[in-house]
Formats: structure tokens, sequence, C-alpha cells
């Protein structure tokens, strides 16, 4: 076969076995020992079955086909449209849904000049972006575009049209393409634009960049341009702004008209003006002033042209699924892009921590004994680590308060900062018992708006109390998953007891299959966390990066013990948008498996619940949090409070607060679940819910604000602060 019989001929014949012509046809064709027969239907279909969701029946079913491509003598078998492109376009979810996928079939795409065309084209069809293509070049392919066309050798002195639309066939055959290798004429024009939704304009010629505007501008087509020079790309929206200027207006009001007869030096002024000569790469301008001296024509690279491919495939896209693409000229410039290198964020969260193992505070212990019990309420827990309170000394009194604007919006009514600053009040009354200072304390002594809590310090101590001063400090929350091994039964009743002493209830949830229950259900409201922006904002604004952020306050990533992968994951889910996407699907499954795997890893699930939701009573059952979670770790257990979404929210209300009306209904329903799951009685009220875990010691402690900042203006003189404040 010569090649100049070949050389034109680029459509695929797709040939249906349940037709009887087309039976006859490839029965010919598979007769004929000179043709290659391709058959990897069986693939095919094997990757159809494993597609999820799984395919309805007649997609699955689908008749294939036959494909005879006659210019490489090749007989191919293949599944039918339908089914073809649901697999080939599989990938493009979620980036491109279903829905859009179909709008985008609908589009018919021309493409003028086919150098950098061939690879808008391909792109194109590569990405399902359209459903009919119409391309046009006079020229053939030749060796020397091979620098940037990604034809091949065997292509050469074949019309570039049809090379282009060869490869289009055999990547698709569904596709409808039209050719048009005498390339653009005043003959063809119309022909070429009319019906089209888009076109691109390739081509090299003036006189025809000027008239596919005109004519596209008369039936209203969007024009776009990438010219392969630092990543210019041109956006002409004539399909809304019917009057438009050509060219953005830089070209005033020329006219196809005025072009005719004149020579290409006459010409050169127009095309300087649409390069716009002081944006162009410096290479490139002065290629301009070297081109039939030392060059033959301007040099363009195949990144150029890849670039200026993927902006149209891009554009086009967004043109077809109706997102904003205004008209106007943008550049995507890699020499710019790769010049502003900045480190990923997840080598930054692995420089080695600057604290050391004890270095929770990295706080020197202090001798004198009203820092040292200042020192020791702030080490308390509290939610994302924000410290709701601030501390005075007045007249031989320690008096905690709440600092409100260090709330959020799951600290409904203060109650988590109550519970932590009853926390702080604990560990408070250990350090003065252990200095011998320990005098009564007392919730809200001056009503609700005075301090929260007061301790007097007056000669007095409790060696029960004193005793558990090193466990105290050494207190963490212990975020490493742990083997769920069964607990010590002796621990469980000390425990229970002690929480008791504090008057609040533990319940402690052992049995696996009620453990595995819970992980669900908690991976289920750490879900809803995510999606509701509000909780999810919150969340991302408590994380520290070491390196970029103080530590002194929120959650040093490190504290969350991620392995590389979880860390690459994080940088992802802090994302808003990519949040707002997944909400809009009703997807996100995967939000919740942190959480259900480390519920899973647990021993137990401590649920800390008391009778009464005020304020005082949220104090109160912080103490009793406080010494379960030091007694616990100090008998080896690794704890991690595991705060589901609802834990402080009484009544529908509350839960609106949290989760808006999107997730109220899914939220009470959880809400409930976990009481029942948890056997808390309607009568009491949830405190905290915790794992416990066998686990290695944590990697990083948490941080904490200098106590000079903890210290209220106006409070007493503390002796010995300026040293460690
Ligand atoms: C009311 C409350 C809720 C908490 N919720 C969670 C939680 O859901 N997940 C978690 O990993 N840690 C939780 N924590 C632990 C805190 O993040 C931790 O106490 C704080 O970062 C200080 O660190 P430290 O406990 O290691 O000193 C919670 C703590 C409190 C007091």
């Amino acid at each position: 076969m010569t090649q100049d019989r070949l050389g034109r001929e680029w459509r695929p014949e797709i040939l249906d076995e349940q037709i009887e012509t087309d039976r006859v046809r490839v029965r010919e064709l598979r007769a004929d020992a000179s043709i290659d027969v391709l058959d990897s239907l069986s693939d095919m279909r094997a990757e159809l079955t494993k597609l999820v969701p799984k395919l309805s029946d007649a997609l699955r079913d689908e008749p294939s086909r036959w494909i005879y491509y006659s210019w490489r003598r090749t007989l191919v078998a293949t599944l039918g449209p339908l089914s073809f492109r649901r697999l080939r376009l599989d990938r493009n979810r979620n980036r491109i849904t279903l829905a859009d996928q179909e709008k985008l079939q609908g589009q018919r795409v021309g493409v003028v000049g086919q150098s950098v065309g061939h690879l808008v084209a391909h792109t194109l069809a590569m990405g399902g972006l359209c459903g009919e293509l119409r391309l046009a070049d006079f020229d053939r392919t030749e060796l020397s575009n091979l620098n940037r066309v990604p034809a091949t050798l065997l292509d050469l002195g074949i019309n570039k049209a049809v090379v282009t639309a060869r490869r289009v066939a055999e990547l698709d055959p569904y596709i409808r393409v039209e050719v048009f290798d005498h390339g653009l004429t005043e003959q063809s024009m119309a022909r070429f634009l009319d019906g089209l939704d888009l076109v691109l304009d390739e081509c090299d010629s003036l006189d025809i960049k000027v008239m596919v505007r005109e004519v596209a501008r008369e039936r209203g087509i969007p024009v776009l341009m990438a010219t392969s020079d630092r990543g210019l790309f041109d956006v002409e929206r004539f399909d809304l702004e019917p009057k438009r200027a050509i060219f953005h207006g830089v070209v005033g009001d020329l006219r196809a008209a005025d072009l005719r007869g004149l020579s290409t030096r006459d010409k050169v002024p127009y095309v300087l003006r649409i390069l716009e000569p002081d944006k162009m790469s410096a290479v490139v301008a002065a290629s301009m002033a070297e081109i039939d001296q030392t060059i033959t024509t301007w040099p363009q690279l195949a990144e150029d042209v890849t670039v200026g491919a993927a902006s149209a495939a891009a554009a086009v896209r967004r043109i077809g699924v109706g997102e904003r693409t205004e008209s106007g000229r943008t550049r995507v410039d890699l020499d710019v892009v790769l010049g502003e290198r900045t480190p990923p964020l997840a080598a930054a969260a692995s420089q080695p921590p600057h604290s050391t193992a004890n270095g929770a505070t990295g706080a020197p212990t202090s001798t004198d004994p009203i820092t040292a019990i200042m020192r020791a309420a702030s080490l308390a827990p509290s939610g994302g680590n924000s410290q709701p309170w601030a501390f005075s000394i007045n007249e031989g009194r320690f008096d905690l308060h709440l600092v409100p604007e260090r709330t959020s919006t799951m600290d409904v009514a203060f109650r988590a900062s109550y519970l932590c600053i009853g926390a702080a009040l604990c560990n408070a009354r250990i350090a003065a018992a252990a200095a011998g200072l320990l005098g009564p304390a007392e919730i809200f002594p001056a009503g609700p708006d005075g301090p929260v809590a007061s301790l007097h310090l007056e000669p007095g101590t409790d060696p029960g109390l004193a005793a558990e001063l090193p466990a105290m400090l050494d207190r963490c929350a212990n975020r490493r998953p742990g083997v769920p091994a069964p607990l010590d039964p002796d621990p469980v009743a000390e425990l229970t007891a002690l929480v008791a002493t504090e008057g609040a209830a533990l319940r402690l949830l052992t049995d696996r299959a009620v453990i595995e229950d819970c992980a669900e259900l908690l991976g289920q409201t750490d879900r809803l966390r995510y999606l509701t922006p509000h909780l999810h904002a919150e969340m991302m604004n408590e994380l520290r990066w070491p390196g970029e952020d103080g530590l002194d306050t929120g959650l040093d990533v490190r504290t969350l013990e991620l392995d590389a992968a979880d860390l690459a994951k994080l940088s992802v889910i802090r994302r808003a948008d990519v949040l707002a996407q997944l909400a809009q699907w009703g997807g996100g499954q995967v939000l919740g498996e942190p959480m259900r795997d480390s519920v899973r890893a647990a021993s137990a699930l401590a649920v800390v619940s008391m009778r009464g939701a005020d304020p005082v009573d949220y104090v109160r059952v912080g103490s009793a949090v406080e010494r379960l979670w030091i007694r616990a770790q100090a008998g080896g257990l690794g704890v991690q409070p595991v705060s589901p979404v609802f834990l402080y929210a009484r009544g529908a209300a509350d839960i609106e607060s949290l989760v808006g009306t999107a997730y109220r209904g899914e939220l009470a329903q959880l809400a409930e679940q976990f009481r029942s799951l948890s056997a808390v009685p309607e009568d009491e009220e949830l405190a905290l819910v915790l794992r416990l875990s066998h686990a290695p010691r944590p990697t990083v402690r948490s941080q904490r604000m200098s106590l000079t900042a903890l210290l209220r203006p106006g409070s007493g003189r503390v002796p010995g602060l300026a040293a460690d404040g």
C-alpha cells in the first residue's frame, strides 16, 4: 500500500455484528491475512465489572464493536460506545462528574491549525471534553515538527489534520471528526464554524486568525488561543459579548478585508500588538529579529505547546460545564511558577521536634510554691489546647477565671471550658497539697460574674493528693493508636471508685462489639464535624505547624502522631474547598476513618458523666476527669479524649447550633445511639469520652502559654514569676 493511497484515510470503520452488512464486512476483514486482529475485549469487560458503583446491566452487556483502522490495516475489538466511554473516562470522576461528562460530550469544537492544534485536539479527545471535532490544516507533517507535535515518523508527509484525526480515532473511534485538509479559506470558513460551540485558533496566518474571529463573533462562538510563549492564553467570549472587539481590541477595528494584499512586513505591527512585545519572553522577542537570518521560524518547545494544550483543555471544560471563564488574557508561565518554589507542608511538619520528651511546657520547675501552683493549673488539658483560663492571685487566694474568647462552637455554653477549669483546679490542689498550701476550694464564690473557682492558699495538705504530683505533671494526651489488649480488672474498679469520689460516674466500655459500634459512631460524628464548614475551620485553626507557628496554644501537629501518609492526607482535608466538594457529593466517609481506627485500637472507652448540667456541675466533673486521666496514665495506659461533636449539646437547639440544619437530624440520632451504647441514663450528662490504650509514650507533648500571659492584669505579685514566665 502506498503512502499516497493510505495518506488520506483517517475515518475508522465502526462495525456492529448485530447488523448483517457489518457482520459480512468483519468476516471479510478477518479472513484477510494481511490484516492484524486485536482483541482484548475480555480485559475491557473485566475492567468494566470492577467499576464502582456497579454499572447497570444495560451498560455492562452492551454489544461490542469491531473497529477497522484502514491506515493501520488493523481490526480491533472494543466495547460499544456507551460502555467504552464510561470505562475510558471513569478516572475523570470526580474531577468531572458523570453529569458534566454527559454535557461535555455534546460539545462541538473546531481546531484551526494542527501543530499546537494537534495537541489541543488530542487533549480534548483524551479528556472526553467534546463529542465532535473539526480539524483544519492544509500543511503536511515534517520532521522538524516532531520537536513539539506528538506525531511519529510514520506520519511524515501526511496532512497534519489527517494525522490528528487518526490519533483521535485510535484513541476513541466514537468521537465524530471532520477534516478540512485544505485548511480554512473564505469559502470553507462558514461550513467549518457553523454549529460549533467553541473554536481554538492555533494557526499562524494573521488573515485566517482575523477571519475566524469575525465569523465566530457573528455566530456567537467563543474563540480560545494558546500561544506558545510564556504560557500566553486568550479567551474571547463572543457568545457572551457579541460586540466584543477581536483580540481584546489591541488591533483596533482591523478587518480581514484590510489585510488582503498586505505583505508579511506590513502585517508585522499587528502581530506585535497581539503578542505584546514588552511581555514576550526575551528569547522569543529576540528571535523575532533573527527569523530567516539565523533561525527558520520562531522557537517553540514541546513543553510550551503542552502547557498551551492544557490551558485550552481546562478552558473548554470550564466553559462546557458553565464555570466562570471570562474573556481576557492570562499567562501560565512555567518559568515564573517554577522559580517560586516553597517547601511542602509535610516537610515542615516532619522537622525534628524542638521540645523534648518531657517538654510539654518546656518549663523549668519552680521552687516558688505559688508559681508551681499556677504552672500546675496551666498544665490541665483543654479541648484543642485552647487553655480557656486566666489566673489571679488575691489576698491568699488563687482564682481561676474563664476567658470566653478562647471558646469554640463545640464548647456549647462554655461547658467544656468549665470542665477544663475544673481540671485546672484539680491540678492546683495537687500542687498546693504538695507545697503544704492546700486550703478550701470554692466554685463560683462570687456568683456567675466572678472567678469560676478559687483555691485558698493557706497551710494545709492532703497526702493522697500530694502523692499525685509527679503523675499530674506527667499527664498528657496520648494519640498513639496502641494495641487493643484487655484492661487489667483492678484498675477498672479503682478508676470507677476514684471518679465516684468526685461525684461523677464512669462507664468503662470494654466489650469489643460495643467498642466497634462506638468506633463506627464516633467516626460518623467526626465526618459531620469535617463537613460542617465552621467546625472544620475551627478544627484546622487549632493545628500548629512547627517551624511556622508558635506552639504555646493549639495542637502541634506532631502530637497527632500522624505518619507521612496521614500528614499528606491532612494537607488535603485541611482545605475548606475540598470539604465543601465532599459535602456537596454527600461523600467523605473516609473522613471518619482516623477516629474509627483509633477507637478500634483502644482497650476501653471511658465515658464520664454526672447529674446536673449547670456550670458548677461541669467544673466539678472536670476534677473527676483529671483524676481519672492522671491515674490511668500512671497505671501505664495511654489516655486520649475522643470528643463526639454532640458532647456538650443539650437538646435540639444545641445540636442545630453545632451542625446547622444540614446534619441536625443525623447528629441527634448519633447522640441518642451513643447514649444507648454507653448506657448513660437520661438523667445524666455526658462529660467526656476517653480512649484508654496500651500504647507507647507520646512522641511530643503539647506546650502551654507562659504564666505571664495567663496572669490577669491587676493580679497580685507572684514571686518568682519574672524568672519563670
Ligand atoms: C474537653 C476536652 C475535649 C478534648 N477533646 C479531644 C479530642 O476530641 N481529641 C483529642 O485528640 N484530644 C482531645 N482533648 C485533649 C486536648 O487536645 C489536650 O488536652 C490538649 O491538647 C493539651 O494537651 P495535653 O493533654 O497533652 O497536655 C480534649 C481535652 C479536653 C479537656
